[in-house]
């Protein structure tokens, strides 16, 4: 397991135990990381009790307890509920992953989440990711042509198609450029782990028709080279996927169009 840093305004103070839910027997204790903007206090750790038998399996069914039944200012992002839409990642237990993927029961004790290391907080559990998206959009990720478009489609063989399996299940969830140390240090030059793997998905399309100039996009000491293979980004991903593996192909990309 990676154990993570806290968030950037981590001067954690003690926060709030609420009581338990009446009459309740089977409990599960939450850890929650808060933070408002506008109360001027520093972050604290707030406790919770979730009553398992009115409430779903999954770490993101306790947040809507906590939130619908103990605490309506309780912040955070999901939408989906099931693995799709990326919007619900957080720092639970110590790795970044999905609240609506990852089962309560796959947690010992008390369950602590904090929002995804390392961004600024906007509340409770809700980074910013104003720049990461904007790293997203900064690669382009939309397919390039100067070829005459097509009557019916751009056609793919089969083979080239299965060279975006293990790149086209990201959801952009974030959790492996925050669970990247050099990410963390240098997250406003390098593009890190998720926006490299969603440039080098572009790189390998065999419809697109950039692949020099996304190439030249790229060739810069910060935007792809400051990867250094510590392999946070793999172990987090909650699809399984290893983005470092496509940063070291977009790598070697690099080196072949030299020689
Ligand atoms: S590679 Fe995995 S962890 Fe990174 S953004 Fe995509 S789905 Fe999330
Ligand atoms: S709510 Fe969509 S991925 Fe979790």
């Amino acid at each position: 397991m990676v154990e993570l840093a806290l968030p950037k305004n981590s001067r954690m103070q003690l926060g709030k135990t609420w009581p338990k839910p009446a009459n309740a027997t089977r409990l599960k204790e939450y850890q929650v990381y808060r933070w408002n903007p506008d109360d001027g206090r520093n972050p604290q750790i707030d406790t919770f009790y979730v009553d398992l038998d009115d409430c779903g399996p999954m770490i993101l069914d306790g947040l809507l307890y906590i939130k619908n039944k103990i605490d309506p200012t309780l912040t955070f992002r999901r939408s989906c509920r099931e693995g799709i839409c990326g919007s619900c990642a957080m720092n639970i237990d110590g790795l970044n992953t999905l609240a609506c993927t990852k089962g309560m029961d796959e947690v010992k004790g008390a369950i602590k989440i904090y929002p995804l290391p390392h961004m600024p907080v906007i509340k409770d559990l809700v980074p910013d990711l104003t720049n990461f998206y904007a790293q997203h959009r900064s690669i382009e990720p939309w397919l390039k042509t100067v070829s005459a478009t097509p009557q019916i489609e751009w056609k793919q063989s089969r083979e080239d198609r299965e060279k975006l399996d293990g790149l086209y299940e990201c959801i952009l969830c974030a959790s492996c450029s925050t669970s990247c140390p050099s990410y963390w240090w240098n997250g406003d030059r390098y593009l890190g782990p998720a926006v490299l793997l969603q440039a080098y998905r572009w790189l390998i399309d065999s419809r697109d028709e950039a692949t020099g100039e996304r190439l030249d996009n790229l060739e810069d000491p910060f935007r792809l080279y400051r990867c250094h293979t510590i392999m946070n980004c793999a172990n987090t991903c909650p699809k399984g996927l290893n983005p470092a593996k496509a940063i070291a192909e977009i790598k070697k990309m690099m080196v072949e169009r030299r020689v």
